[in-house]
């Protein structure tokens, strides 16, 4: 039982009541009232490149301790944890990385998870090794793609993913993943002041009309290794004045309310394009995301520093009903606003990486 000690004095097991919440008795609501309802699942803490903003090389070269392969979770563990949070009313699961197409036959955990009913299914990927897995995701039930992209200039971009890997084969993985069905797909930049800010209106004239919806992401405080400072922020009012300078645009209707991204189209109807503010406009008033790390930890926050070990209880042989109780509960705990108090807290101490976590 000693794997157990540290999330009992957490969430002691014996105060869990049977059946904590289930879906018929609606959303499962945590401190702040924000429901339960996306899951973002890692599955595995490496990549095959090193974003200066994410994986420095200083920190994340040969000496860096990556997750043992036993550590890690196997497929049949996560896909037993995601029709119980299913049971719980998550209804959008994410996965990511690290890279998740690092992982071997990624396929068979997305035809695991698309037999899941009533979950929307997603893949974050940097599109290296898209080309090469794009129809069997698809074919194994993967209902949507997001690929990050961080410029068009070639240069620029081998300097942003810092492993001299060319554009042209992740605009390769975007083609075969339209080819292969996938529609619309999510074009994601990360926007880093004097660093690829040039590629804005390149990357904005390159997606017009192109049918998939480029997000531009404000440059964030994540983790504890890439040296973040708010100088290196450009805004999401200034992303949008530059290409509104060029090509007019109007503001669209969100979604749904726990959406992360503003979403604008373009005025001459050649499409859509979003924003992720999350520095100048934190979203956490109505952020419903669960994270699950590479080896079962539950992270309430991506700027969360602990973990909630729920492996422990996965390979003590706990049945369904129990898991759920204290995910239910670990949820019901939650108070996290990293992002809203971000001016005026002091940061953690140490926060978890982007690339353990996946964003
Ligand atoms: P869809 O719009 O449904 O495709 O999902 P999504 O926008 O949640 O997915 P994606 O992984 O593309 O998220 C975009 C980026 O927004 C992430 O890479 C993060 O940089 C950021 N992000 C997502 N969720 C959060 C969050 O909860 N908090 C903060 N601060 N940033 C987030
Ligand atoms: N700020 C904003 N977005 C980031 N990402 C990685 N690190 C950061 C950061 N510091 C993005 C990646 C990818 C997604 C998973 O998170 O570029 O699109
Ligand atoms: Fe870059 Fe994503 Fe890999 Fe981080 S996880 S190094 S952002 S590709
Ligand atoms: Fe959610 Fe934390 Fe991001 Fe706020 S900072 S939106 S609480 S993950």
């Amino acid at each position: 039982m000693g794997s157990m000690t540290a999330l009992e004095t957490r969430i002691p097991l014996s105060s869990l009541r049977r059946n904590h919440a289930s879906p018929e008795g609606g959303p499962l609501p945590d401190l702040l009232g924000r429901p339960l309802h996306d899951l973002r699942i890692s599955v595995t803490d490496r990549c095959n490149f090193r974003c200066t903003y994410c994986m420095p090389r200083d920190k994340f070269g040969r000496e860096h301790a990556f997750l043992a392969h036993e550590d890690i979770l196997r497929y049949e563990e996560i896909s037993r944890l995601a029709r119980i949070f299913s049971g719980l009313g998550v209804r959008k699961i994410r996965i990511t990385g690290g890279e998740p197409l690092m992982r071997k036959n990624l396929d068979r955990l997305v035809a695991m998870l698309a037999e899941i009913p009533g979950l929307e299914l997603t893949l974050t990927t940097n599109g290296a090794l898209l080309a090469r897995h794009a129809v069997a995701l698809k074919a194994a039930g993967l209902h949507r793609i997001t690929v990050s992209l961080d410029a068009l200039d070639d240069t620029v971009f081998r300097q942003m993913n810092d492993a001299d890997f060319p554009v042209r084969n992740v605009l390769a993985g975007i083609d075969a993943a339209q080819a292969a069905g996938f529609a619309p797909i999510k074009v994601n930049m990360v926007v880093r002041r004097g660093i690829n800010d040039c590629e804005i209106l390149p990357m904005a004239r390159h997606f017009r009309h192109s049918g998939h919806v480029l997000r531009f992401i404000e440059y964030m405080d994540v983790g504890s290794s890439n040296g973040w400072r708010m100088d290196d922020v450009l805004p999401a009012s200034e992303i949008l004045a530059r290409i509104h300078a060029e090509h007019p645009l109007a503001a669209c209707q969100r979604h749904s309310p726990g959406e992360v991204a503003e979403r604008w189209q373009y005025q001459d109807g050649a499409g859509e394009i979003g924003v992720i503010s999350s520095v100048t406009h934190a979203f956490c008033a109505d952020c419903t995301r669960l994270r699950l790390s590479p080896e079962g930890k539950l992270f309430t926050c991506l700027f969360a520093s602990q973990g909630h070990d729920l492996r422990a209880l996965l390979r003590e042989d706990r049945d369904d009903a129990t898991l759920a109780g204290w995910i239910a509960a670990v949820w019901h705990a939650r108070s996290d606003r990293y992002s809203a108090l971000r001016s005026s807290a002091t940061a953690p101490a140490q926060k978890i990486e982007m690339s353990y976590i996946g964003g």
